[in-house]
């Protein structure tokens, strides 16, 4: 029989008082602007980034192509999508990082699945994008950012603290366990026993 597991998530917020000073990319690689003409490359940058994170199992979509394709357009279609918040990284081998905003009821800038592939991380692309992102939140007027992570994720965790966002909020997600998909079931090999 299935059963549940639950994974420990953050809601984490920054006030953003001023704008954030923006980072410069390392040497080869520069800023793509949202387009509609990009939806594809950053579902595409999304799926690299997430399919072998533990994310993929909290949200199946993250592990598939398809389902990275059917988050970015429903991200894109929403009324309250915050073009100025969404930033594609781009090095000589194409698209490796990605990150999304909307803006809530309340105002406030929510930042969707920051993602770098595995080849790029650890080159400051990840905290470029997101100061990417709060630039372009403070841009529109926006006075406090928040986003979700899973406790566990330590790098996006420790990226976010240091730029200042704190938790003010844990919850836990349930995921029917074992899960369903084949392309997850190897991933959670890891969390059996
Ligand atoms: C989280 C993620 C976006 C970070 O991107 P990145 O480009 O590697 O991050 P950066 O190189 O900009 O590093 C910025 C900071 O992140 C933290 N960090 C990055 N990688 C880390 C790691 N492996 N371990 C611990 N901290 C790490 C550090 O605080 C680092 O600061 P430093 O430069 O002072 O060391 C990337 O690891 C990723 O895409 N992970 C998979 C998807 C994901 O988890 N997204 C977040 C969902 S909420």
């Amino acid at each position: 029989m299935r059963k549940l597991k639950y994974f420990k998530r953050h809601r984490m917020e920054l006030p953003l008082l001023q704008a954030p000073l923006e980072m410069e990319l390392p040497a080869g690689y520069r800023w793509l602007a949202w387009d509609d003409a990009l939806l594809a490359l950053h579902a595409e940058v999304k799926f690299l980034s997430f399919q072998h994170h533990d994310d993929a199992i909290i949200f199946p979509s993250l592990a598939s192509r398809a389902g990275c394709h059917e988050l970015m357009q429903a991200i894109r279609y929403r009324d309250n999508f915050c073009p100025e918040a969404t930033w594609l990284v781009v090095g000589p081998e194409g698209g490796v990082g990605t990150i999304q905003g909307l803006i809530d009821s309340n105002g406030y800038g929510g930042i969707q699945n920051l993602g770098v592939i595995p080849e790029c991380r650890g080159m400051g692309i990840g905290k470029a994008l997101l100061l990417k992102a709060l630039a372009g939140f403070a841009r529109r007027g926006v006075p406090r950012a928040f986003l979700e992570v899973t406790a566990t994720n330590e790098p996006a965790v420790r990226l976010y603290r240091a730029l200042g966002f704190r938790a003010y909020k844990t919850f836990y997600r349930s995921v029917e366990w074992p899960p369903e998909s084949a392309v997850v079931e190897s991933l959670t090999a890891r969390f059996i026993n």
